[in-house]
């Protein structure tokens, strides 16, 4: 079993659709060991608790320093000793010693079609509103591993969804989350949890069979 730690800010509708997954049987090989948010009232900490997964807040508002922060979060981290960390909402950028101690073991939704509306200042609700200012016609989500960069990393699995005329960002935004978002991160965890992922040259290739040990193939080849 993959012990795997979500990480999370707000509502957790992500989180919850992992957790949904994991208690029907969608996702395998997967014990979901902690939830960790950087928002003390985040929904999504209730989510965990209901479902009797541990939960912990790290705010960056309880240390002067923002490497103090950065350290609890480590800490954290390490306690749960995880073999997969989902990124599901979590609205903080990565320490960098985080990204290199779980390097090809971190997997982060994006709201959006990356290479578009990704990057600084494109988060939450944001992305939605940006897309449409620009008026595209299609949109969607990502999920992808994160390296160093923001929005950079190797990218897993992407779906399009259509922009409506007459859209709000919060009706987009519910879409995005109905029609990709909930769909894509829970396979992709399964994907990977069942060694289904593989990576090579910053490209990742997914089969329907069991290409290697879980994850043992992505961390050498990330
Ligand atoms: C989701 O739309 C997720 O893709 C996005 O925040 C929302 C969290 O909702 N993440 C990012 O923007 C990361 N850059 P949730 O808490 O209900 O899952």
């Amino acid at each position: 079993m993959l012990r795997t730690v979500v990480c999370v800010s707000g509502g957790g509708t992500n989180l919850q659709a992992v957790i949904n997954a994991v208690e029907d049987g969608r996702i395998t090989n997967v014990q979901l060991v902690g939830v960790i948010s950087n928002n003390r009232s985040a929904k999504a900490l209730e989510r965990a608790q209901n479902h009797g997964i541990p939960a912990f807040c790290i705010s960056p508002r309880d240390f002067t320093e923002r490497e103090q922060f950065h350290e609890a979060f480590l800490e954290k981290l390490r306690e749960l000793t995880p073999d997969l960390i989902v990124l599901a909402g979590f609205l903080v950028a990565i320490p960098p010693a985080v990204v290199r101690e779980y390097e090809g073991k971190i997997i982060n939704i994006h709201p959006s079609l990356i290479p578009s509306f990704c990057g600084v200042g494109y988060y939450g609700l944001k992305v939605h509103e940006k897309v449409l200012e620009r008026g595209v016609k299609v949109t969607g989500a990502t999920v992808h591993f994160v390296n160093d960069g923001m929005d950079e990393g190797p990218i897993i699995a992407q779906k399009a969804v259509d922009v409506e005329e007459g859209d709000t960002p919060e009706v987009l935004q519910r879409r995005v989350m109905e029609q990709a978002e909930w769909i894509l991160l829970p396979k992709a965890i399964d994907d990977f949890a069942n060694g289904r992922i593989a990576v090579e040259n910053n490209r990742v290739k997914t089969t329907d069979v069991t290409l290697c040990e879980p994850s043992l193939c992505i961390r050498k080849s990330v």
